[in-house]
């Protein structure tokens, strides 16, 4: 396959034998899961208990919840996961453990008719729910734990690829994303669990992003589209040029930050 140049112009984002998503090329190059795994795993070790019961919101294939548990403990756990494709891979994630639901559901239409309380809901890297809405989804969210319960809330942090997010799409669809645009972060859901009732915490993870700016081009513009969620054959050249130029001075390595915000309904 034809390697997309630096200098060259109409630089192309094809997908590759291996045909990963741009999630998983992104994720082959930044140590962010491992680091979000082993905390979630340290997290959940430490909840009072050995028995619990989890909700896990928006699970997608169900992996990053099933490569965090602890052995120590025994969780029965629900996972909800309403497109098709990851529901189908969570079928057969699951299928080794007959307390482990699997539900084909949104949030929103799992909540009408649901009557269970858990011990942990999980809502982690929900990128779909709409930031003005997170006062509502929270107090949602926070209805369904039981009295001792513990709502895990992941999210990305304030950190180098904001940077990137912040500059090259302001820069490339003004109208979309202003000069005071804020990429979404974990502080509006701080801001909010710290105002209710109980204890509210945040677990700051960090990780390295390192693009292979030199070896693998195609790499770099699928985490790039990733990123900016913009086609790259679609931007003018002198930005392509920009974008490459930017990961080149940071010798293509972009700090990453995530924040895990811990909230247990009574405090301790
Ligand atoms: C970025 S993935 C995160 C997967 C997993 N929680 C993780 O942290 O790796 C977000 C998932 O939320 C699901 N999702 C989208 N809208 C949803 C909704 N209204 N209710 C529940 N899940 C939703 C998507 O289908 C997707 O699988």
């Amino acid at each position: 396959m034809k390697k997309a140049q630096p200098s060259s112009f109409n630089h192309q984002y094809k997908k590759k034998g291996d045909n990963l998503t741009p999630f998983e090329t992104y994720s082959k190059h930044s140590n962010a899961l491992d680091v979000s795994i082993k905390q979630l795993r340290d997290i959940l070790l430490g909840i009072k208990g050995n028995s619990l019961e989890i909700l896990d919101v928006g699970c997608s294939d169900g992996l990053f919840l099933i490569s965090s548990l602890p052995k120590e403990k025994n969780m029965r756990i629900t996972f909800l996961e309403p497109s098709k494709d990851p529901f189908e891979k969570l079928k057969k994630n699951t299928k080794q453990n007959k307390e482990w639901v699997c539900i084909n559901q949104t949030f929103e239409e799992f909540y009408q008719n649901n009557k269970e309380k858990y011990d942990i809901v999980l809502a982690s890297h929900l990128y779909h729910f709409p930031r003005e809405e997170y006062q509502e989804l929270l107090s949602q969210l926070t209805s369904l734990l039981k009295d001792s319960g513990i709502l895990i809330w992941i999210e990305r942090g304030v950190d180098e690829i904001t940077d990137f997010k912040k500059r090259f799409k302001t820069m490339l669809l003004p109208s979309k994303y202003p000069k005071n645009w804020i990429p979404r972060n974990y502080k509006r859901v701080l801001e909010i669990l710290k105002r209710k009732e109980g204890n509210t915490k945040l677990i700051q993870n960090n990780s390295v992003l390192k693009f292979p700016y030199t070896q693998e081009l195609d790499d770099v513009i699928a985490i790039v589209e990733f990123f900016l969620n913009i086609e790259w054959n679609s931007i003018p050249r002198t930005v392509q040029e920009e974008i490459l130029e930017y990961i080149i001075e940071k010798k293509g390595i972009l700090q990453e930050e995530e924040g895990i915000v811990v909230y247990s309904k009574h405090r301790d």
